[in-house]
């Protein structure tokens, strides 16, 4: 029987590269992440989604697989892998795998064999296209630059790669090839992990010659096929990396009668400080109002259907405080602002390693102190193109990946406590002052405001289950909701600015005791709400609002 656990519990994403080494050679590992289990236990998370520890090439830091059966050398052994299974279980703390299926890394046996000619079995694996006219088969481009077609000159054949040219795309049309990783992720399932979650997996249905990448005719009939044959049968959970889904497809993904996944995870409100129709280095300043209404129509369209994920911050965005916050004056302050509005929203909450501590981005100026492909590729073919490197660092240090990889930091000892080698990438020199073992010892730290919002989803079912609705939805700094349940309703507003600002609930308690804030304040009048740069409360109402309450 089915539990859907996963509807209450709160994720913690683990990037193994830059979380913990425990043997001096600067690279995180698995015994590392052992050792901060407690840690992970008193913040009060149920599952670790783990970044990829298969072995791999690193062209692009484990999303290019080369072997699903192994772990990746550096990180540890297979002994290593139950081990953390194991310990984290006994910690009541799930480990959900990352699966990477829409490609492998050219160096996979599959793709070595699928060289050696069209009439090899594993040729059909990959999707190989002859030229036309000479020339690449159509004008897909990757999503790391350049175009999504390499010709292979033995074989006289394109193959796609909508990532990086050692990240050749599998090709779901081969049966063969679903039942190889069907059977692959049952030796995960086997070995008791608890769930996946699955990289790109929208892609898997692409028609390539149609140009079609994204939720391709046959995706959905691939996943439940999957589930039927793998993770269908176990009590786990599934969450599709979705970039480009509308609430409509996402329901397609997640509704439970349809036997697909447990929850998208989808990036709507993360593309609003891009300008439209351009890349993610375009940029354009954040509009509160465009985040309330992305974010609400979500929360709407999936009450009743199908799941969500939220999130602020992943391995491939920039650190919120930074983006959206203040990293300065009210770094601690706009973290906390951040979390109490996501965290008292509908569905399952993710917090990405160092986002309970508030990091923030790091600042680089030369291509040396790079380590992310993406930004690698995009450096050299935006100064190819005339940008000025004032212009493409700007970009970097806004929206580059390596901002959410440097090192976690943990202490004020070298390589923040990190490691006790040279590091693979640069730790950010804020290390001294904003570490995990400082917010433990403060009652008052960005950790506590977390671990205090993990344990009201663990104890209010109204934070699972209430009906939300988006309050002053005109209003450019105020972002205030309600959610409702069973008769209780309870009240969030968040100044999402450093102005102080005044609004006013009309005719409601002047005096009304915070749930949760990031203030001093003892209690709240809702007739007259002076608040600070980034305050933020949750208050429980005796009545419902009415439209016309606010003012
Ligand atoms: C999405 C992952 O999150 C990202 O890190 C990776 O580069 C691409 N998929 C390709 O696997």
């Amino acid at each position: 029987m089915k539990s859907n656990w996963w509807k209450q519990a709160v994720v913690y994403q683990i990037y193994p590269r830059s979380f913990q080494d425990s043997n001096g050679d600067g690279v995180g590992d698995l015994q590392g992440i052992i050792q901060r289990l407690d840690y992970l236990e008193k913040l009060g998370i149920d599952v670790i989604w783990l970044s990829p520890v298969y072995q791999s090439p690193n062209d692009d830091n484990g999303y290019d697989i080369s072997n699903y059966y192994e772990i990746q050398p550096e990180f540890g052994t297979m002994e290593d892998m139950e081990q953390l299974i194991n310990e984290a279980k006994k910690r009541k703390i799930k480990i959900v795998m990352d699966l990477v299926v829409n490609h492998t890394s050219d160096e996979h046996p599959w793709f070595i064999e699928a060289k050696k000619g069209k009439e090899n079995p594993y040729h059909d694996y990959y999707v190989w296209r002859d030229p036309v006219e000479g020339d690449v088969p159509n004008d897909l481009t990757s999503v790391f630059s350049g175009s999504a077609w390499t010709f292979d000159p033995q074989l006289e054949q394109y193959y796609l790669h909508l990532f990086s040219k050692k990240q050749p795309d599998l090709n779901w049309e081969n049966e063969k090839m679903r039942q190889d990783i069907y059977e692959m992720m049952n030796f995960w399932l086997d070995k008791g992990v608890g769930g996946f979650r699955m990289d790109v997996i929208e892609l898997i249905g692409k028609v390539p010659d149609e140009k079609v990448t994204a939720n391709g005719p046959r995706l959905h009939e691939y996943l439940q096929e999957m589930n039927k044959h793998t993770f269908g049968q176990h009590d786990v959970m599934t969450v599709g990396e979705t970039n480009s889904v509308t609430p409509e497809e996402a329901k397609l993904f997640s509704s439970e009668d349809r036997n697909e996944l447990s929850m998208v995870f989808q990036f709507e409100h993360m593309v609003l400080d891009q300008q439209i129709g351009k890349s993610k280095w375009d940029l354009k300043p954040l509009n509160l109002t465009d985040l309330k209404k992305v974010l609400s129509i979500w929360q709407s369209a999936l009450k009743d259907e199908g799941w969500n994920s939220l999130f602020w911050n992943n391995h491939d965005q920039p650190r919120i405080v930074s983006r959206w916050g203040n990293e300065q004056e009210y770094r601690v302050k706009s973290a906390k602002m951040f979390a109490i509005l996501l965290h008292l929203m509908q569905g399952t909450p993710y917090i990405y390693q160092g986002e309970e501590i508030g990091m923030t981005n790091i600042k680089v100026n030369d291509l040396s102190q790079l380590d992310d492909i993406e930004s690698i590729n995009m450096y050299h073919e935006r100064l190819e193109a005339g940008y000025s490197k004032e212009e493409i660092f700007r970009s970097i240090n806004t929206k580059g990946r390596d901002n959410a990889r440097t090192l976690m930091q943990w202490d004020t000892s070298e390589q923040a406590g990190f490691t006790s080698g040279q590091p693979w990438l640069e730790v950010n020199e804020n290390y001294d002052a904003i570490n995990a073992a400082q917010a433990l010892e403060d009652t008052h730290s960005i950790f506590y405001c977390y671990q205090q919002l993990i344990q009201m989803r663990k104890n209010n079912p109204l934070i699972v289950h209430g009906d939300y609705q988006l309050l002053l939805e005109d209003h450019p700094t105020i972002f205030a909701y309600t959610r409702s349940y069973q008769g209780e309703t309870w009240l969030v507003v968040a100044n999402f600015s450093e102005e102080t600002t005044d609004i006013a609930l009309s005719d409601h308690p002047t005096s009304l005791v915070p749930l949760i804030s990031n203030s001093e304040k003892e209690n709240y009048d809702l007739q007259d709400l002076k608040l600070s740069p980034y305050e933020t409360f949750a208050v429980q109402l005796e009545r419902p609002l009415l439209s016309g309450d606010v003012k």
